[in-house]
């Protein structure tokens, strides 16, 4: 895969906005337990940081939904590929996403996870593209706001390369 990417958000800025939404979590949930989902792929790394950001007990599940195949713009179908393996019945659970774009696949997973009758149902995301909102979906914890621009790295992809970078950089055609 070829093509320079350019710097949007370094490492060093990553890393402390991470600590500060664990901390924000932390203390919106002290005394209690928390069931993490990460929203595979593209919130692993993302996920990976949270989790250890973050001090309150919690249960790591994974959920795996796709949307966009290997196009830059959503196909608006959501399909559910792998679900999480636990009830979540009386439960505090935070959606882990790195990207909030149209918002159907958030809006997929939380309708999907509500209906489990969880306690409180949160999401955290790292990126949110306001301009792109196609439907008004809750996220509780953003991390940035970007404009509506195709972004990698940290975890997100395109045509599944970039995930590895540190940064979040935008593909320069
Ligand atoms: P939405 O359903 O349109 O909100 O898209 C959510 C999913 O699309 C994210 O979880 C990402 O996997 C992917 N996505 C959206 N925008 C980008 C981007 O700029 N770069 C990489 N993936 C993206």
């Amino acid at each position: 895969m070829q093509g320079k990417i350019s710097v949007l958000i370094s490492e060093e800025k990553i890393a402390a906005r991470v600590k500060e939404l664990g901390a924000q979590i932390s203390a919106d949930y002290q005394g209690k337990e928390l069931i993490m989902v990460c929203v595979l792929r593209g919130s692993f790394l993302f996920f990976a940081d949270l989790v250890r950001a973050i001090k309150v007990p919690q249960k790591i599940e994974f959920i795996s939904c796709s949307s966009y195949g290997d196009a830059k713009s959503s196909s608006g179908e959501v399909k559910l590929g792998l679900d999480i393996s636990t009830p979540l019945d009386g439960k505090h659970v935070i959606i882990v996403e790195d990207i909030v774009d149209t918002g159907l696949t958030l809006q997929y997973i939380r309708d999907l996870l509500a209906v489990r009758h969880p306690a409180s149902l949160d999401c955290c995301a790292l990126l949110e593209k306001p301009e792109a909102r196609k439907v008004p979906v809750k996220v509780e914890y953003s991390g940035f706001k970007i404009g509506n621009e195709f972004v990698v790295g940290y975890g997100l992809d395109y045509a599944h390369y970039f995930r590895e970078l540190p940064y979040i950089g935008a593909v320069v055609d």
